[in-house]
């Protein structure tokens, strides 16, 4: 593997590259279009699932191209390991009103689903105009089709992929590209 590489894990070796700094912006570009178009009129709110998609959704919302507020939610995830547990707890809830808005839900990658399931759950009952989920990656063979999941970046392969956001135990998040792990 390459040395900045080398230099940014610590010596860590990935075992490849899967999605690249430029393919990422480009795909990046086109969600943002996908959104502008989507949302015509009303209130958008951009509600990022933290951590895993802090950076995703700093690109997103830069190619957004109307009015929109922010805000995140925190909801426990896998710990250190690297299987889903199908626990998810809410550990922040949004300060800005839900009712009445168009939501769009940023996660890093839907795997399971289950994380997003109980959230979607969770984020209908405060009655928002209407609730979509903007992915990053999309584990397609690991559960049934969602109708929640509008916009979507790159179906991910069955390996458990890092960085752009997405971690292992809170390493790799800050990777400028996706890779899957040895
Ligand atoms: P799900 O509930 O099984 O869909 O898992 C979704 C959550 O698990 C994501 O928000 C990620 O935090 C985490 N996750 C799932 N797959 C991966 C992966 O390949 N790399 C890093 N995190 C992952
Ligand atoms: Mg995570």
């Amino acid at each position: 593997m390459h040395s900045e590489t080398m230099r940014r894990t610590g010596g860590r070796a990935m075992k490849s590259v899967l999605f690249d700094a430029d393919t990422i912006a480009g795909r990046v570009r086109e969600l943002g279009a996908d959104i502008t178009a989507a949302y015509p009129e009303g209130d958008l709110l951009v509600l990022g699932l933290l951590k895993g998609s802090f950076i995703f959704l700093g690109d997103l919302v830069r190619q957004i191209e109307r009015p929109l507020q922010i805000d995140f939610i925190v909801a426990s995830s896998y710990g250190r390991g690297t299987i889903s547990s199908g626990q998810v707890r809410l550990l922040y809830d949004p300060e800005t009103e839900l009712a009445g808005k168009h939501i769009v839900l940023v996660e890093d990658i839907v795997d399971s689903g289950n994380t997003l399931r109980k959230l979607i759950a969770l984020l209908e009952e405060r009655r928002p105009r209407s609730l979509a989920v903007c992915a990053l990656l999309n584990k397609v063979e690991h559960h049934e089709p969602m109708t929640a999941l509008r916009f979507v970046g790159f179906e991910a392969p069955s390996a458990f992929l890092v960085g752009y956001g997405l971690d292992h135990a809170e390493d790799f998040r800050h990777l400028p590209f996706i890779a899957d792990l040895m």
